[in-house]
């Protein structure tokens, strides 16, 4: 059971994918309890305003540090459990398949998702809150970053799957990349299933995709194999 805040200008961007499949199955069966709150609705302003221009000049606005902390320290006492408070913006840490099997563990994320110009500094300070990035390149805000993090979070809750082995034969689950899959039928528009698949050698099937596994990873990521050591 795993809660998850989301502070958000665009809590609706969350509502088609919590809905579907493995997150809404999660919801259903209270692996997984979900609240948005929109930051907006913690504005002090008539016209609702979250963001102003940047001291020192420059192009942009940047997320205003009063509706924030407003916004979060409401959300804080929604819930008894500290949990991690983690701020979306491409300047974080980049997030991996190891920070999530981390992020899983936990009872609690407060997630912050902002415009992509980006927070006042006095926000991350001031709520301890440490930054992931979930890729070299820039979004227009943090939303779907954040969901990002929470699906990728969420199937590795226990239970979360059907297959209790899927999560762990995973891509990443050994650092390198998972080999390739086949199902029916034999042959396909002229294209054959490996032969090895069909040879019921259970042995030779596993080293087959091992080989094909470090294949793929020196072929596609490399650095994947340097990581690994
Ligand atoms: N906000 C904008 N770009 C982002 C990224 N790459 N990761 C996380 N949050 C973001």
């Amino acid at each position: 059971m795993i809660r998850i805040d989301v502070l958000t200008l665009f809590p609706h961007v969350f509502d088609s994918p919590l809905s579907c499949s493995i997150l809404k199955r999660a919801r259903d069966n209270g692996l997984l309890e979900i609240a948005l709150t929109d930051v907006r609705d913690f504005s002090t302003d008539n016209y609702r305003k979250v963001d102003d221009k940047p001291y020192g000049g420059g192009p942009g606005m940047v997320m205003m540090p009063g509706p924030v902390f407003d916004c979060y320290e409401h959300v804080r006492q929604l819930s008894p459990e500290k949990g991690r408070t983690i701020l979306l913006s491409p300047q974080g840490q980049k997030f991996d398949q190891a920070k999530a099997v981390e992020l899983s563990r936990e009872k609690r994320l407060i997630l912050i998702a902002g415009k992509y110009e980006g927070f006042d500094e006095r926000i991350r300070t001031g709520l301890g809150a440490e930054q992931i990035s979930i890729g070299d390149y820039v979004l227009n805000g943090g939303e779907l970053a954040a969901m990002v993090i929470i699906d990728a979070v969420v199937r590795l809750l226990p239970g979360a799957l059907g297959d209790e082995d899927s999560a762990k034969n995973d891509s990443f689950s050994e650092g390198l990349l998972e080999y390739p899959q086949y199902t029916r039928p034999e042959v396909f528009r002229g294209m054959k299933v490996p032969e090895i698949l069909l040879s019921g050698d259970h042995a030779k099937i596993a080293e087959w995709r091992k080989q094909q596994s470090l294949e793929r990873t020196k072929n596609n990521r490399p650095d994947l194999l340097r990581k690994r050591g």
